[in-house]
């Protein structure tokens, strides 16, 4: 990689070599697919950009820009996201690709590794498709566990979500991909996305928020981020001088740009002088009215020479001026489906078990229950849709207009049963798609071990009203467990849910979206091949009464449509009263103890947790001896939370520790120095008071192991750069 004077001097070169009518077109993106190409009539709602003729050039992509050859810029084919290569809409021959487990499952491994795998595969497809710029680096926070869109984020931690995210980012862009961070900022549910106002005061977006993008920027180097629909104190996210130029571009040093959401610009000044960069694709081009700007003065010259400057550098350093990448490229479908496979298993949080799981190797008569368990597993749905290799199921009926039919609950062709069946080739396996309560307990009471797979689907655009599971799926299970107590639920959701009759099973598994080989995935957990090792990355309720806002901020069944096509609502504001106490913090500060606390999961085996020691003064260090205390190997989590003086308690750090029966390791988990700031609005800095910091160590926010206090000096932090 060239250093940064030479990039700078490169990027120099080539945006100084443009004319203005050049560097301009750099900034305006229009749409690289069209609605049309799918050869039936489009309903009067659907926005005049997605019925576009696609762009000559285009491979089919959310956004284009043309190349400028005689300069030796290549075109920008932008293409979603964090899931693996999107195409929704089959609008790009060849379209399909690894389809990933949803972010959520990502980090749900806690695994930083996981994350540079997860971006690894996604950067060494889009390079084969010659796709050079991933929509991808979703990270808003979980504030609301009904959001449609929290399948496509990493949890409601901001040290979590950030570390993830950065590694995630640094994966794509090893491939000469760049990445954006999205959504630029606090855009946590879909009801109203285009409208709301989302309301904190600054210390608190800086501490929770903002923290996850900072993270996520410092360790990923995005080329790009994405500001967000919704506005954030007052202003459009897209034209929020305060968030883009005061915090990202000069706070954090960002040197990549800023691009819209798909229909998120709202004006051309105020826009570009709060440090918008590039306007993606919508019906209102306001980015057509540059030039007359810079010729009447009203933008200055240099700040399109610096949005476009920006475009090219950022290009330039992730390498995808240097290497153009173009379609057809090879894609080695079989290592990274098995490699999506893993990142699925590791996921996969186990809730309860009474002993039920593995699956004993006498276990003979199996019934397996839920909707389309046969055929697959859930995807989510929205912009970042993958087509799996192998294809897709859309649960639309017969004659369901084409496009009504992208926008049904959509599953990876990757049978749970049939990977079962496989698992276990000495069982006598039946299946029942659960639509019938009663027949489906009358099978399970005659077998050794009923296994419901209960579905909630997601889609970009919509939230759910509550935690409950559709399709009648909860009084299945209810009638399922009476029937036989040796009954496994496995949730694939792509949120937490409520679960009324958690009492009556044998077991609970947390499998997400699991993606390509979503089935075998949750098969090797089943059987006990491979040890669950996933970790609640979102706190699970235990009722919406008890989150900050119990009913979505102006949630309206109406207006629930997939991608919020055609969707008007009045502007609202969002008042997040719980600050930068999101999730598992809020629960602290309340005293309310959820159904499965944030950082939760069981795995085969037991630990037990001795020795604590700590160091405090300059840095908060605390060690302790983990032994596996089971009979079987398996991954601890440890977490270690703090909490400032008067605040609620703190993701600060963790270790995952692999340990074989009996074996015992000492961990030392130093606390992330940023995260034990706090934001001193007054005097625009991240100071640490001096005092006594309580901690514990322990397997999730709610369950404490060991605990201690220990005094840190005072600290200031300057971190602009
Ligand atoms: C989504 C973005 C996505 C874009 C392009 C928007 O609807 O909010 O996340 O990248 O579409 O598909």
């Amino acid at each position: 990689m060239a250093n940064a004077a030479t990039i700078d001097a490169q990027a120099d070169r080539i945006v100084d070599a443009m004319t203005l009518a050049e560097q301009i077109s750099l900034t305006r993106t229009r749409a690289g697919a069209s609605l049309k190409d799918l050869g039936v009539p489009l309903p009067a709602f659907i926005p005049e950009a997605m019925r576009i003729d696609k762009p000559e050039g285009s491979i089919g992509t959310a956004g284009f820009v043309p190349a400028i050859p005689r300069v030796g810029f290549p075109a920008q084919h932008q293409a979603d996201a964090s899931l693996g290569i999107a195409d929704i809409g089959y609008l790009r021959p060849g379209q399909q690709s690894t389809s990933l487990p949803s972010t959520l499952s990502l980090a749900a491994t806690f695994s930083p590794e996981a994350a540079l795998e997860a971006g690894d595969i996604i950067g060494a497809e889009a390079f084969a498709k010659g796709i050079n710029i991933m929509l991808a680096g979703g990270v808003n926070l979980a504030r609301e566990p009904r959001n449609g869109r929290n399948f496509e984020y990493l949890g409601e931690d901001p040290l979590l979500a950030g570390r993830l995210v950065g590694q995630q980012i640094a994966g794509i862009q090893a491939h000469h991909v760049a990445s954006t961070i999205k959504h630029y900022a606090v855009n946590p549910q879909e009801s109203g996305r285009f409208v709301y106002d989302a309301r904190m005061s600054e210390a608190a977006l800086r501490e929770s928020d903002l923290l996850a993008f900072e993270i996520g920027v410092r360790d990923g180097r995005p080329a790009s981020a994405m500001c967000a629909y919704n506005k954030v104190n007052g202003l459009y996210a897209c034209e929020n001088p305060w968030l883009m130029n005061e915090v990202l571009k000069t706070d954090w040093g960002f040197k990549g740009w800023v691009m819209s959401d798909w229909g998120a610009v709202h004006s051309l000044h105020a826009s570009v002088n709060a440090g918008l960069d590039q306007q993606s694709p919508q019906d209102k081009d306001f980015f057509a009215g540059l030039e007359a700007a810079v010729g009447d003065g009203s933008i200055e010259r240099q700040r399109v020479r610096d949005m476009a400057r920006r475009i090219v550098r950022a290009m330039i350093e992730v390498g995808a001026v240097e290497k153009v990448a173009k379609p057809g490229g090879e894609i080695p479908v079989e290592a990274h489906s098995a490699r999506a496979q893993a990142l699925a298993e590791a996921g996969i949080v186990l809730l309860k078990n009474d002993g039920i799981l593995p699956l004993a190797a006498t276990a003979r008569k199996i019934v397996v229950i839920g909707r389309h368990a046969d055929k697959g597993v859930p995807i989510g749905g929205g912009s970042s849709q993958v087509i799996p290799w192998g294809g897709v199921y859309r649960d639309a009926p017969e004659g369901t207009h084409p496009l009504s039919a992208l926008m049904a609950p959509s599953y990876s062709l990757a049978s749970p049963l049939k990977a079962l069946a496989a698992a276990l080739p000495n069982a006598e396996i039946q299946f029942d798609d659960g639509s019938n309560p009663a027949r489906a307990a009358a099978l399970a009471a005659s077998a050794d071990v009923a296994i419901v797979y209960a579905v909630k689907t997601e889609m970009e655009g919509i939230d759910h009203a509550d935690l409950s599971l559709p399709w009648g799926q909860d009084d299945m299970i209810a009638a399922v467990a009476g029937a036989n107590p040796r009954t496994v639920v496995v949730l694939q959701t792509g949120n937490p849910v409520a679960m009324p009759w958690l009492g009556k099973v044998g077991g609970v598994l947390q499998a997400w979206f699991s993606g390509q080989r979503g089935g075998d995935a949750i098969a090797s957990i089943l059987t006990g091949r491979v040890a669950p090792s996933g970790r609640l990355p979102i706190s699970f309720p235990a009722s919406t009464e008890q989150l900050p806002h119990p009913k979505i901020v102006g949630f309206d069944p109406a207006k629930q449509k997939a991608l919020s096509i055609g969707v008007r609502y009045d502007p609202f504001p969002i008042d997040y009263v719980e600050g930068s106490d999101v999730g598992y913090r809020w629960f602290h500060l309340k005293g309310e103890k959820p159904l499965f606390p944030f950082g939760f999961g069981l795995t085969y085996t037991s630990f037990d947790y001795s020795g604590l020691k700590q160091t405090g003064g300059q840095t908060l260090k605390v060690t302790a001896t983990i032994r596996n205390t089971g009979k079987r190997e398996g991954l601890e989590v440890a977490q270690l939370y703090v909490a400032p003086p008067g605040r609620s308690i703190r993701l600060a750090g963790w270790a995952r520790v692999q340990l074989k029966p009996g074996e015992s390791r000492t961990v030392t988990i130093e606390a992330d120095t940023w995260v034990l700031l706090s934001y001193d609005e007054s005097a625009g800095k991240w100071a640490r008071p001096a005092g006594d910091y309580r901690f514990f160590i322990g397997k999730s926010a709610g369950e404490p192991e060991l605990s201690g206090s220990v005094f840190l000096n005072a600290a200031a932090q300057d971190r602009r750069r």
